[in-house]
């Protein structure tokens, strides 16, 4: 028996991602050719169609819905609307996030599990991450944190993995565990240990200050549960967002958003993360959090704080985070990842659980990239990371 149907079908173009002057399409099902787009009759160059794909469409205007036209070899093929974000201020930051990016996996799926079949030397979660923060550099992030989940079982071979991971990222990184790095299996390494060894977690809440915002990496994991905890850190927590500055915090499991979880998997207990949020926002009004773990994506709020989940990088629909900071608000985008032979077996993936897994990970346009503003006037005029003084181990 299979839970593959042949059920799962993608619209033809989809708007994935927008900003205020640009956006990500992505397709499943176009005919190979040369790809251009139409916006308001202005003519842009996307390159090869092939299938499935991702392009970008720049120089839109902010705050307007746009239509488009796709044309392969010329020929109209599919039509959408592009509403974009408000502009944001000139002077601002970018950084960025993966999350899940599961070094070790082998397949895909509850039951039946997706394989991935001759896409080149490097498996799945090595490309897709590569292809991920490559991707994030190229957008003009100047900090990428990793929310977790890096390994499958925390084993050697998917450290080294990781390694390989490193060597190809250029720009300074955080990094906090994930459930499957804290396992504690037989032949499983020690995952602090592990990142402090590469100078990435020197603390369970770790701060730093960027673009005159405070970021804060909390580890929430328990060593041998899937579920997650940051009770334990409340006053550090609350310590490090206790600043004249916005805050955004990022842990690896989500907070539950119901008193009884009604999905899996388990993340931080209702009462636990609503107490410590509510505490956090008695000492910073303008907080915003985000974590990983469900892969899957989704914003909420709670009073003047944003609670943002984003998915997994390796499975559909294969993402990272760009969040462009200023002192007046904050911008989230999630993209796809757009390498060919990485958004070809996240597309794959959309089938698994029946297909339920391609319609519930995905979330809304508007909780994958919306822009927020905070509640108070800030003067900080937002610093570039190298102004910083990073430690001279991070791999830079
Ligand atoms: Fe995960
Ligand atoms: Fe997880």
């Amino acid at each position: 028996m299979t839970l593959i149907l042949p059920t799962t079908q993608l619209p033809l173009i989809d708007v994935f991602a927008v900003e205020d002057d640009s956006a990500q399409v992505t397709w499943r099902r176009l005919p190979d050719g040369h790809l251009t787009a139409l916006v308001e009759n202005n003519e842009q160059d996307l390159g090869a169609s092939g299938r499935p794909g991702a392009a970008e469409l720049r120089g839109l205007q902010p705050g307007v819905t746009q239509s488009v036209d796709l044309l392969v070899n010329g020929l109209i093929t599919a039509q959408t609307s592009v509403c974009t974000l408000p502009a944001t201020s000139a002077s601002s930051t970018k950084i960025a996030t993966i999350s899940d990016l599961h070094f070790g996996e082998t397949g895909f799926g509850l039951i039946k599990q997706l394989r991935d079949h001759g896409a080149g030397p490097d498996p799945y979660p090595l490309r897709c991450a590569r292809s991920a923060a490559r991707d994030a550099v190229e957008w003009g992030a100047e900090l990428l944190i990793i929310k977790g989940d890096i390994t499958c079982d925390s084993r050697p071979e998917e450290w080294e993995m990781f390694d390989d991971f490193l060597a190809d990222v250029s720009i300074p990184i955080m990094a906090i565990p994930g459930n499957h790095d804290v396992v504690n299996q037989l032949g499983s390494r020690d995952c602090t240990e592990e990142l402090q060894r590469r100078s990435l977690f020197p603390q369970p809440v770790t701060q730093r200050d960027i673009g005159g915002i405070r970021i804060v990496a909390v580890d929430s994991t328990v060593p041998g549960r899937s579920w997650g905890n940051i009770g334990r850190w409340h006053n550090e927590i609350r310590e490090a967002v206790d600043t004249d500055q916005p805050a955004m915090v990022f842990t690896h499991h989500h907070l539950e958003e119901r008193p009884i979880p009604c999905f899996w998997p388990l993340g931080v207990r209702y009462l636990d993360g609503i107490r410590i949020v509510d505490s956090l926002l008695e000492a910073n009004p303008d907080l915003f959090l985000s974590s990983g773990h469900t892969h899957r994506n989704r914003m909420r709020r709670r009073r003047s704080a944003v609670i943002t989940e984003v998915s997994s990088t390796k499975d559909y629909p294969g993402v990272w985070a760009g969040y462009v900071l200023s002192t007046t608000g904050v911008r989230q985008v999630v993209r796809r990842v757009s390498d060919p032979d990485s958004i070809r077996w996240t597309d794959h993936t959309h089938a698994a659980v029946g297909g339920v897994w391609g319609r519930w990970s995905p979330g809304p346009l508007d909780q994958r990239s919306f822009a927020h503003e905070w509640t108070r006037s800030y003067k900080v005029s937002p610093t570039r990371v190298q102004s910083q003084t990073p430690p001279e181990v991070w791999p830079i």
